[in-house]
């Protein structure tokens, strides 16, 4: 074997190990690699990260991964009562690591902006300190595109882009005062957030204007930690509240039986990329985690929007396939 053979060989070879990775995988190899290699959560012990939509799914699901590894919390929500819960939680799971003073409640509605800097100044008054900023609070959304009328897209879009932007922006000029510009950024963003998926339009646009607000954030404050964490199919009740086309609208299904990632493993991902200040990882089970790879790939997408009808796209992100 001539020494081009060889080095041809192991392309091959690196790639169909890469392949097999993304279909066995339920995240992207470097997230994998880092949960596995990458610095352990405990480094994280005695930070402060707030995390939004904490009363919930995802955003409980992270808070108690982290919470395991004596991280000090600030969850935010519309709903007291469950922040109370995922608050006993937190502590059940620190086993000690954390005292009650150290997992804060702070509900709030992410749409009241005038709020905002106040709820900023209660976490500061609290812990005197905050790391880490989760944008996780969110609506999604299930409807035609020809049926969503624009109330529905500015709605969307006030909860999933300019609420998160305000607050983030409130939370980097505390890290540009206090540490000059060090801190950490990250938001809850979706696979739709950078591969549109059918019959939610307005979601994937918000998603996708999240991913470019916070990527042209990292251009500007080279110091700052940006992390989108982009998950597919997610066991959680989220669409319960999802957006439909129409005002007020509620698609109001459960997810149940359908084929998604737990909410806990889902947490379990989203810590390992906050402790190891990754800027965009995504996770989901075959077929998705394979779709993302594509997705990230001009041809592999353009094959992919001409052989996937619109049908087979929706029941892969239903978990239907
Ligand atoms: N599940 C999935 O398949 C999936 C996939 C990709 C991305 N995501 C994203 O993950 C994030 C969390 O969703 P989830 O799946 O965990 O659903 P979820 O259980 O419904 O969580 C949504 C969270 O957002 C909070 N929230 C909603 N409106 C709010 C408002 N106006 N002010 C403050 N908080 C508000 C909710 O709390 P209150 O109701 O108590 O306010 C809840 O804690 C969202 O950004 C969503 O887009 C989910």
């Amino acid at each position: 074997m001539t020494f081009l053979e060889f080095v041809l060989l192991l392309l091959v070879l690196y790639y169909v190990i890469y392949v097999v990775l993304w279909i066995v995988l339920d995240c992207n190899v470097a997230l994998w690699y880092k949960s596995r290699f990458g610095v352990s959560l405990s480094t994280m012990r005695g930070q402060v990260v707030w995390i939004t939509g904490a009363s919930s799914g995802i955003g409980r699901a992270l808070a108690v991964s982290l919470a395991r590894h004596g991280v000090r919390l600030v969850l935010s929500a519309r709903r007291q009562e469950q922040l109370e819960q995922v608050q006993d939680e937190c502590l059940q799971v620190a086993r000690g690591l954390l005292a009650q003073k150290d997992v804060l409640i702070l509900p709030m509605d992410m749409l009241q902006l005038d709020k905002h800097q106040s709820a900023l100044y209660s976490v500061l008054n609290h812990f005197e300190r905050l790391d880490v900023l989760v944008n996780n609070a969110g609506r999604s959304q299930r409807a035609n595109w020809t049926d969503i009328e624009i109330q529905v897209d500015r709605e969307l879009f006030e909860l999933d882009v300019f609420a998160v932007v305000h607050l983030s922006r409130l939370v980097v000029r505390y890290f540009l005062e206090q540490n000059g510009g060090r801190g950490h950024i990250a938001a809850t963003s979706s696979i739709a957030g950078f591969s549109p998926v059918p019959f939610s339009a307005t979601y994937c646009a918000a998603k996708h204007a999240l991913n470019a607000y916070l990527m042209a954030l990292k251009t500007e404050l080279r110091k700052l930690d940006v992390t989108i964490f982009a998950p597919g199919p997610i066991a959680t009740d989220f669409l319960l509240e999802a957006f439909t086309g129409a005002q007020g609208g509620k698609v109001g299904q459960s997810t149940a039986n359908q084929k998604r990632l737990t909410a806990e493993r889902c947490g379990e991902l989203f810590a390992v990329a906050l402790a190891n200040k990754m800027d965009l990882t995504w996770c989901g089970l075959f077929p998705v985690n394979l779709m993302a790879y594509c997705a990230r790939n001009a041809t592999l997408t353009k094959i992919l929007g001409q052989y996937m009808t619109e049908k087979t796209l929706n029941k892969i992100r239903e978990g239907k396939l």
